[in-house]
């Protein structure tokens, strides 16, 4: 560890992990129920499974995200964060807000918005903790003067995850005009400024586990941002089909979404290439695993399966069905699940003076067994939403009776799902079987802190 304050990370790393078992369980639930018979019908119904499995994903990534940031915004300004009293107070208020969002799910307590279910105190609750996370790292960055590209990326990223969270506090009579705005911040988030995050800790992350020059990955880095605005912004009209507003949003749609993968592509090429051009010399080849996992499980998951089906014509028949479902885990994992267990893989060893660099045994378990979990849950998730759709959608069969045919696809998923959830037991194992000792290592420290740098001296020292 390079400098004191970064030990706040632990913490949130902790949370996450911590929020990330319970997000498995409740998917677990959620896929046992599609098959059924269900004892708990009555007390936890499929609907409130669902809401806490995939609210709990939300913030176990932004914790995730958070505490990566407070990781990495010291090491790249070369200073101690500005207040970690507040980056405490912040941990505590999020992890206050997620618990009784969960509890209100059980008791029905919430807005029904997908995806943006919290009542509006939590709501309001999370716009605080943004705002503090927001000064806290502007004013470390400020303070330092020294500003790396990776973290003017990540900085917007998060700062416009704030703003487009804004019309999510905003309730509507009308449903489409609902559900106009929903997308503004769901879909502005997830193929647009969430990838932003994304970049900037893959840059981050192949700078220093690659030691490839910042100048190239910097421009690489600007030039995925610029496909991700050029094509992510209009593509929100891939959501506009079918929720009554006019139609020209579906060429316009069809468009720009099916442009989307370009900017997944660079990303994946620019991961490829910085380990091609610089070989691997950093020795936590562990989290070189979870970094490249994580550029090209994207490619695969909100690349290639989301173009699967953002055409209008396509998406006529597999709208709403398990192909959306295929499409969110995989896109969802890949993304934004590997990335932050990439940054938490390359910042263990550091925090855990008895963990061996290059990741332990179990470290790697965890990689590949979550790996062919979420495979195998995507191809049952496709298996299951193809014979939906051909069942319910072509030949007219009811919701129902479509579901009781498609069993089968649920028990893989099942079983899928129980592979994956023993990759994230072994990650969590692993995470928890270290003691923390937050030990700063001078050696480590570059020097020059405060200063600002120019590129070529920021390149030896890196
Ligand atoms: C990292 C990037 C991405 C993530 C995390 C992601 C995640 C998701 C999620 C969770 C949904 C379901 C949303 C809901 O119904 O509430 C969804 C829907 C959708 N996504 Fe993505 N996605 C990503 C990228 C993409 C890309 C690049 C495309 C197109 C090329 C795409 C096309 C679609 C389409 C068409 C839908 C609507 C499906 C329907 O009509 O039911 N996604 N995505
Ligand atoms: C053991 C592991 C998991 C199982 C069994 C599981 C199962 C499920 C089930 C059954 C649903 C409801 C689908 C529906 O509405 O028909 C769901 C929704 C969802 N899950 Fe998971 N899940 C798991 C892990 C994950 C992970 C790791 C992520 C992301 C990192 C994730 C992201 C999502 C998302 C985004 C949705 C909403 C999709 C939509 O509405 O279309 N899940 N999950
Ligand atoms: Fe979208």
């Amino acid at each position: 560890m390079r400098y004191k304050s970064q030990s706040i990370a632990y913490w949130y790393f902790a949370v996450a992990m911590l929020l990330f078992v319970l997000q498995i369980a409740f998917g677990l639930l959620s896929a046992a129920k599609y098959l059924g018979p269900d004892p708990l019908l009555y007390i936890l119904p499929f609907d409130v499974t669902k809401v806490i499995h995939t609210n709990l994903l939300i913030v176990w990534v932004l914790t995730g995200f958070m505490g990566a940031t407070y990781w990495v915004v010291p090491e790249e300004s070369r200073t101690e964060l500005y207040s970690t009293r507040l980056a405490y107070w912040q941990l505590g208020l999020f992890v206050a807000m997620g618990v009784t969002a969960v509890i209100g799910y059980l008791f029905r307590y919430g807005t029904g918005n997908k995806l943006l279910e919290q009542p509006l105190p939590h709501k309001l609750t999370i716009v605080v903790v943004m705002l503090m996370f927001l000064f806290n790292v502007g004013m470390t960055i400020w303070r330092s003067k020294r500003f790396t590209t990776p973290e003017l990326v990540l900085l917007i990223g998060l700062g416009c995850s704030a703003l487009l969270y804004l019309p999510a506090l905003l309730e509507f009579e009308n449903y489409t005009v609902s559900i106009f705005y929903r997308w503004w911040t769901i879909h502005l988030w997830v193929e647009g400024v969430w990838v932003m995050i994304q970049g900037g800790f893959l840059a981050y992350l192949l700078i220093r586990l690659s030691g490839a020059d910042r100048e190239v990955m910097d421009k690489w880095l600007y030039v995925i941002v610029g496909l991700v605005f050029i094509a992510g912004i209009l593509g929100t009209a891939h959501h506009y089909y079918w929720v009554g507003v006019p139609t020209y949003w579906l060429p316009i749609g069809g468009f720009f979404s099916a442009l989307e993968p370009a900017a997944l592509v660079a990303m994946a090429m620019y991961a490829y290439a910085a380990m091609r051009r610089s070989g691997l010399q950093h020795p936590n080849t562990l989290a070189l695993h979870w970094t490249l996992g994580s550029a090209i499980f994207t490619l695969f998951g909100a690349g290639l399966l989301g173009f699967a089906h953002t055409f209008p014509d396509v998406n006529k028949w597999t709208h709403g069905t398990l192909i959306t479902a295929m499409h969110g885990h995989a896109a969802f994992y890949g993304a934004y699940g590997m990335i932050v267990l990439a940054v938490i893989s390359y910042a263990l060893p550091a925090i855990q003076p008895g963990r061996p660099e290059r990741g332990t045994s179990l470290g790697y378990w965890a990689f590949w067994t979550q790996l062919s979990g979420m495979f195998g849950m995507t191809l049952s998730f496709a298996t299951a939403g193809i014979a939906q759709v051909y069942l319910e959608r072509i030949m007219g069969l009811g919701y129902l009776d479509a579901q009781l045919k498609i069993q089968v696809h649920f028990l893989m998923l099942v079983a899928t799902g129980i592979l994956f959830a023993s990759g994230v037991a072994m990650f969590v194992i692993d995470f928890f079987r270290y003691s923390p000792r937050f030990v700063v290592d001078d050696a480590a420290r570059p020097t020059g802190g405060g200063v600002p740098l120019t590129a070529t001296a920021d390149r030896a020292r890196a």
